[in-house]
């Protein structure tokens, strides 16, 4: 009951949109199972274990010295033989048995994937590339709900790890080597990732988005994103201002003459859902907050502070909303 009631304490503080105990794929519903399959067993063991132990220090307080000098343990005895050799050795090797057989399972997709999709983490956010579409975004995957796809993962920096809890297993990014996962989600909907190897400062708010979406609407959304930005002549002042920035340097916003490479691509910012990898709505007030004093927001992070007189950041602003 001790363990129960302090899994149901420890679990409830899990967040419900990135939890391995709501699954919402095929992946996910495995990890799920074995989850139970492991955890029973294992708090029925320490209850019987809890049980003998109270047993043996009740009776070994009533017991007189003569007893316990002639009550020698046998080792051998029956007792002994099963709770101690047979039934642990039947446990771990169903156990091992489980987990290997789903190990195999988790590692290849129940059917080819649709696609691939690269994604590279960085110190501290993810670049997401459909390579076959020509789309870089970033801290936001989509996908298109029920069919696998194939991430191919790999890091900028130093080791990081992807974890999308609702969906798969995690899998390390490592340098000089390319790993693969596939993701399959079974409802359209909103999967949080989180980054699941310490990384450095901000690797607690290195979070992403996995959004499952209907054919037509990944279609139109991927469609959308292959497009270079067309923002029109209304916003024009402020994508002087963006060009003549230093943010260029490190910002792509393919169409423009803005091609860096250290950042997220910002082609189509203002279509994301959040920002400085998820831990922000992406609204205009973050955004102004973000680029002009992201250190607060997000301490450690390789973004220096720009100011700008308040008639050029609402320019600015105006110009990054509309990269939709
Ligand atoms: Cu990246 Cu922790």
């Amino acid at each position: 009951m001790v363990a129960f009631a302090l899994m149901a304490a420890l679990l409830s503080g899990c967040d419900s949109d990135a939890s391995i105990l709501d699954p919402a794929g095929p992946a996910a519903d495995r990890i799920f199972n074995l989850f139970w399959i492991l955890h029973v067993p294992a708090i029925i063991v320490f209850i019987v274990v809890m049980a003998l132990l109270v047993l043996a220090i009740m009776r070994g307080r009533r017991a007189k010295d003569d007893d316990l000098v002639r009550d020698k343990p046998s080792w051998t005895g029956p007792f002994i033989m099963t709770s101690g050799v047979i039934v642990p050795t039947i446990v771990l090797m169903g156990a091992f048995l489980i987990s290997l057989n789903d190990m195999s399972a988790l590692s290849a997709p129940p059917r080819p994937a649709v696609m691939t999709i690269q994604v590279e983490a960085n110190d501290w956010w993810w670049k997401v590339t459909y390579p076959e579409a020509d789309a870089v975004t970033a801290n936001e995957i989509h996908i298109p709900v029920g069919e696998p796809v194939m991430i191919e993962l790999t890091t900028d920096d130093v080791l990081h790890s992807f974890w999308v809890p609702r969906l798969q297993v995690k899998m390390d990014t490592v340098n000089g080597t390319t790993n693969e996962l596939w993701l399959q989600a079974d409802e359209p909907g909103r999967y949080r990732g989180q980054c699941a190897e310490f990384c450095g400062l901000q690797h607690a708010n290195m979070l992403f988005y996995v959004v499952a979406e209907e054919r037509a609407d990944f279609d139109r959304w991927l469609d959308n994103e292959s497009q270079v930005a067309d923002p029109g002549a209304q916003v024009a002042e402020g994508a002087e201002i963006f060009m003549a920035s230093t943010c260029v340097g490190c910002h792509q916003i393919r169409g423009t003459t803005a091609d860096g490479q250290v950042g997220p691509d910002l082609t189509h910012l203002a279509s994301r859902e959040t920002i400085a990898a998820g831990i922000l709505p992406n609204t205009r007030q973050n955004l102004a907050d973000f680029i002009t004093r992201p250190h607060e927001l997000k301490p450690g992070v390789t973004m220096p502070p720009t100011n700008y007189p308040p008639e050029q950041l609402e320019a600015l602003l105006d110009y990054l909303e509309s990269l939709d």
